[in-house]
């Protein structure tokens, strides 16, 4: 029973709670008019106290694709936040007027300290450099759509793995699947984090190399999932210029890629993927922005009750 429950990691809810938010999320794709009257008289509240253009505006579209309303801010100076209102009052205030809230926050953590104060549900929308799991909702739902299931795969994760927040989402969830082999590529400097190859990969028992070269392994991998280098999160402008271009995917690459390795990206990027790459058919990275949509309409659906 998802109803009032509350997502902030992807270890909230099991696999087959999960796999009830997948089929609801195929069905809206499937017959999004059925849906559009859904939510009427409901509620969503947006709090973002970092910027966001595809997990703010796609939880918005999925609220106003479903009938309900939504209010909130994408810059928290122009909230009481800017008069130091902790995250618990500002969440206990928001419970007061919506039905349901995501939240955005630099500092890890901020959204399950917000989701503990409140009985409504909360969605982590991203914190720091920690998890974001609704985009790896976005990304599994994308990937289920391109190849059927997400079990045995080759998944490639290529860029900033130290920082990348959605790296470390999709890790976690699809160490739980049989058969997943997972390449890293990155720098030296940012390969995941100690608790994800520990805790997570060599607990579970997945299969992993960490390389620092993507053309090898192209044409083994199912789905290579690449990522910005994050300018905000390092401490160090220098580091951040050294590091920043070590990865492009250009259309000579693509050549080394499989006719069925699928190009992810969760967006923003950079320079990190050519331009020249999006018109090829294996680059999914704009449909997989759409997918983030239905897939929140449905995350909607099951925290609210009404699926
Ligand atoms: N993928 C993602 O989180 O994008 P935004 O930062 O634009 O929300």
């Amino acid at each position: 029973m998802l109803k009032g429950r509350s997502l902030i990691d992807p270890s909230d809810f099991t696999r087959e709670e999960f796999r009830e938010i997948f089929d609801l999320a195929h069905e809206i794709i499937k017959n999004p008019e059925k849906f559009s009257k859904s939510c009427e008289g409901k509620i969503l509240a947006t709090l973002f106290y970092e910027p966001s253009t595809r997990t703010r505006f796609s939880f918005e579209a999925a609220m106003l694709r479903l009938g309900g309303q939504i209010i909130g801010f994408s810059e928290p100076n122009s909230s009481s936040v800017s008069k130091g209102e902790s995250i618990s009052d500002t969440i206990k205030t928001i419970e007061c007027y919506a039905d349901i809230a995501v939240m955005r926050h630099p500092k890890e953590g901020a959204p399950k300290v917000a989701s503990q104060s409140v009985s409504f549900p909360v969605i982590n929308a991203g914190d720091g450099g920690h998890q974001h799991p609704t985009q790896t909702l976005t990304d599994i739902l994308t990937m289920e759509r391109l190849k059927g299931n997400i079990e045995n795969k080759v998944y490639g994760f290529c860029g900033d793995l130290k920082f990348g927040r959605t790296v470390h989402s999709l890790i976690k969830f699809l160490s739980n699947y049989e058969g997943v082999r997972f390449i890293l590529i990155s720098p030296e400097e940012l390969r995941v984090p100690e608790y994800v190859r520990e805790e997570i990969m060599k607990k579970k028992n997945v299969p992993f190399v960490e390389v620092e070269k993507m053309e090898p392994y192209l044409g083994e991998i199912d789905f290579l999932y690449m990522t910005r280098v994050q300018r905000e999160r390092f401490f160090n402008e220098e580091d951040y210029i050294r590091l920043k271009d070590r990865f492009i995917l250009d259309a000579e690459k693509m050549s080394f890629a499989s006719p069925e390795t699928y190009i992810l990206h969760p967006l923003p990027r950079v320079n990190e993927i050519s331009v020249e790459v999006d018109i090829d058919p294996r680059a999914q990275y704009f449909q997989q922005a759409k997918n983030g949509m239905f897939v929140r309409m449905a995350l909607i659906l099951k925290l609210l009750g009404i699926y």
